[in-house]
């Protein structure tokens, strides 16, 4: 195969759940779950570039915190795709990270996401988008989402989705945690302190309904985590930040997915701006960020070819 593009760039977008129900464990250990995702403007950037064998570069927000051998997410997607479509091409790799590092946020998820594109615009391998979301599924509950961002409920893992309706733009101020939350310790949490019920959980109709309808207020309001009970018994200090977030007039406020980031709805960009600053001067959070949603999924934004 010619290797005729030298440089792919690619920017996938981490995500807020603004409802999360989960059902008890099932006998595959994944549990079953009924989300709202909504993709926010704090974006992973991977770039690819040809070479013979694998490798993987990492910058930006807490890179020291991600590994770089082969369990890296980026890494395992781009030998799936190759292994996939039978070539024997190589990729390096160089991911950008804007999404916190184990925060709820699906910074690798979305590392994985960008890769498939990069590695199939890199390789010319011409999947589609649903190609490439079959892949995406079998690398992590996330990473699916993470291709098609803007906002959708997802079923099943979190992995089947369906695009939902969503007006207006959301602001928010989000505490980060230093010290993140693993997502199977926070499921094992869940299954001890909560253990959920029987079934399908059912997407919050009330969410959606706000979402439709543009009313921050009302999706304020419907924000919920099933997870948020097992995220506070890891990490007991994000009460306080939710109370802080919650006495600063957020419209509401939520541990995001396994956490443990906060996230909290402001009235506009500058009340979400207030509240990161009442939060660090509280001196409850490790740092804070900003973002607004919805915004796109993973999608090429440098393609330099060689001549
Ligand atoms: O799919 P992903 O790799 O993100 O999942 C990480 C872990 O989170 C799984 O191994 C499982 O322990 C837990 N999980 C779950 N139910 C889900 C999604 C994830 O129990 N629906």
């Amino acid at each position: 195969m010619s290797r005729s593009s030298s440089e792919v760039v690619v920017r996938a977008p981490g995500k807020i759940n603004l409802a999360l129900g989960v059902g008890r464990r099932l006998p595959d250990g994944f549990h079953p779950l009924a989300t709202v995702f909504q993709a926010v403007s704090l974006h992973e950037e991977v770039t690819a570039r040809p070479a013979d064998g694998f490798s993987l570069t990492v910058d930006g927000l807490h890179a020291d915190r991600v590994p770089t051998d082969a369990s890296n997410l980026a890494l395992r997607a781009a030998h799936l795709l190759a292994d996939h479509v039978g070539i024997d091409d190589g990729v390096a790799l160089h991911v950008h990270k804007g999404v916190p590092v184990a925060g709820g946020m699906a910074g690798g998820s979305a590392d994985a996401a960008a890769t498939l594109l990069a590695c199939d615009a890199l390789w010319r391998t011409g999947m589609s988008r649903d190609e490439l979301g079959e892949l995406a599924a079998t690398l992590g509950s996330d990473v699916p989402f993470c291709l098609v961002g803007q906002t959708a409920v997802g079923r099943g893992r979190g992995d089947l989705l369906t695009p939902a309706l969503s007006r207006g733009e959301y602001h928010w101020a989000l505490a980060l945690r230093d010290a993140g939350l693993s997502t199977p310790e926070v499921f094992r949490t869940f299954d001890e302190v909560v253990g959920g019920v029987d079934g399908e959980p059912e997407p919050d109709r009330r969410l959606l309904a706000a979402l439709r309808s543009g009313d921050p207020v009302s999706v304020g309001a419907a924000l919920d985590n099933d997870l948020q009970p097992a995220a506070l018994e890891l990490a007991p200090e994000l009460a306080e930040t939710l109370a802080v977030a919650e006495d600063a007039g957020a419209l509401g406020v939520v541990v995001s997915g396994s956490g443990p980031t906060v996230a909290a709805l402001g009235r506009s960009r500058q009340h979400a701006v207030a509240i990161a600053a009442a939060v660090t001067a509280a001196g409850v959070a490790d740092s804070v960020l900003t973002a607004s949603g919805p915004v796109p999924g993973a999608r090429l934004v440098v393609t330099e070819r060689a001549s």
